[in-house]
């Protein structure tokens, strides 16, 4: 059973991972976790500091006075991979200070890249997703001069019985599942996560419960394509997971991310529209509004099959935010093709997207389909749908002017500290005044109303 770790003040430089049971050593190593990517990996670092706290080690937030500091990667796109290549290059100024540093890097890149990092000098562990538990022997080895690498997938590991170390009050990521079985064929994670495999529906159920009595407010149900989950014992499916949570904790909110259009079932979107305490938000990508294209990506549905399902969830829960993802420039992408995109877009009406440019990944199918639509085609296309995306975004709250919405209060703006923010229940970020009488403090629920939008945000004032 899992249980909760007492929370820790992410202000503090140096957090202690103790729990009273443990010795603490004198000079204890420090460990420092950078991450990059998607909220899986937030959440797969969270299960590597739970690891290493078991054995002991202490966390800092800075890499300045880290004994070690691992790199939990992302391997999506060639961007994503540049920009880590950059960072471990800036690791060496700590290395050149500290001779006894132990770097390792964790995720997406170790896993599709393996020894050849080793080949940075840098660089002394590579550890792949399914290979946490292997952190605090591979670490201890490095100690000691010796370097390692760890990379094998596995058909079972869940980490179930790991507790993730959390710092953060408000939010929690749970992983419900982990790998990918779809084989979208411009997509790496399949290479680099593995088959697709469930946690125990207890075990999340308890998770979840655990979170709420340990006072979170929010928590995110998390896979590479939550709507395929199957806890093989119970025979229960995503719906039902969703169901429990839903009514194990009732005044906590429940988001889950990401959906795969051909395992949406009536039965989640009804769940959905059931519960209250259930975001009404979906994250569903689409990818392209090309049937064409469609086919040539794997993604195993039309696009007829795509607006069937966004129309059911408009028809169940008329206020439901909806966001997307798509790629722009996959292979021998006409000009036509993108209008479909662009044309499937302005029916939607998405509240938001996540928009690329197609990156050919090594080892994918499409990678053999060659790279044949230019950069200059790619970014432009791309322009073009970010142009409209805001467009829409701005159009649909500006709707919101007037209206009173709930929002989890997350602490003060990012970009203005003298405004305060947080989070509506169709997942928009929300901003309004400052609390100076303290009639709200973190981690409150209160009702905005909405005054002014803009494409990102709505912003509003306390009622
Ligand atoms: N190039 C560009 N975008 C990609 N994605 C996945 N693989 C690639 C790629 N090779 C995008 C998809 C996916 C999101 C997580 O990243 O849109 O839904
Ligand atoms: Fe990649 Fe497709 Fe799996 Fe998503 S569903 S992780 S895009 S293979």
């Amino acid at each position: 059973m899992l249980e909760l770790p007492i929370l820790q003040n992410p202000k503090q430089d140096t957090i202690s991972l103790m729990d009273s049971d443990i010795p603490l050593l004198a000079n204890q190593p420090l460990l420092y976790v950078e991450t990059y990517g998607c909220q899986m990996n937030v959440n797969d670092t969270e299960i590597v500091q739970g690891v290493m706290h078991k054995k002991g080690y202490s966390l800092t937030n800075t890499p300045d006075n880290a004994d070690i500091i691992l790199i939990n990667t992302c391997a999506i796109r060639d961007n994503a991979e540049k920009k880590i290549h950059e960072r471990l290059n800036h690791l060496k100024y700590y290395k050149k200070k500290n001779k006894d540093l132990v770097v390792g890097v964790l995720g997406c890149m170790a896993e599709r890249l393996r020894e050849n990092l080793l080949e940075k000098e840098l660089v002394d562990i590579v550890i792949g997703p399914d290979e946490y538990r292997s952190v605090p022997e591979l670490v201890e080895k490095a100690f000691g001069g010796e370097r390692g690498i760890a990379v094998k997938l596995s058909r079972v590991e869940t980490y179930d019985d790991i507790l993730p170390f959390r710092t953060e009050g408000i939010s929690a990521w749970v992983s419900i599942m982990r790998g990918c079985d779809k084989f979208c064929t411009y997509c790496i994670v399949p290479f680099t996560r593995g088959r697709e495999r469930s946690r125990a529906y207890s075990s999340i159920v308890q998770e979840v419960t655990s979170l709420y009595d340990a006072g979170f407010k929010e928590v995110t149900l998390l896979g590479q394509n939550v709507n395929s989950y199957m806890d093989e014992h119970s025979g229960n499916n995503f719906a039902e997971l969703l169901r429990a949570c839903a009514k194990a904790v009732p005044h906590m909110r429940i988001r889950y991310t990401t959906s795969h259009p051909q395992d949406m079932s009536d039965k989640l979107i009804e769940t959905m529209a059931e519960f209250d305490n259930i975001c009404k938000y979906i994250h569903l990508p689409v990818q392209s509004g090309s049937n064409r294209i469609l086919h040539l990506m794997n993604r195993t549905h039309p696009i007829e099959h795509y607006y069937e399902r966004i129309a059911k969830i408009k028809e169940l829960m008329p206020g439901c935010a909806l966001s997307t993802d798509i790629i722009t420039g996959f292979p021998t992408e006409t000009d036509e093709d993108h209008q479909a995109t662009m044309e499937l877009m302005k029916i939607v009406r998405y509240d938001g997207a996540y928009m690329f440019k197609y990156s050919p990944r090594e080892r994918t199918k499409a990678w053999k389909m060659g790279d044949d639509i230019p950069d200059t085609l790619k970014i432009s296309r791309l322009n073009e749908i970010i142009h409209q995306q805001n467009q829409i975004s701005y159009e649909i709250n500006q709707q919101t002017i007037g209206t009173i919405e709930t929002v989890l209060v997350e602490g003060p703006s990012k970009k203005n500290p003298l405004e305060w923010q947080g989070r509506s229940d169709t997942n928009k970020t929300v901003i309004f005044p400052q609390n100076e009488n303290l009639a709200y403090i973190v981690g409150d629920y209160i009702k905005v109303k909405i005054a002014r939008a803009t494409s990102a945000t709505l912003i509003g004032t306390v009622v």
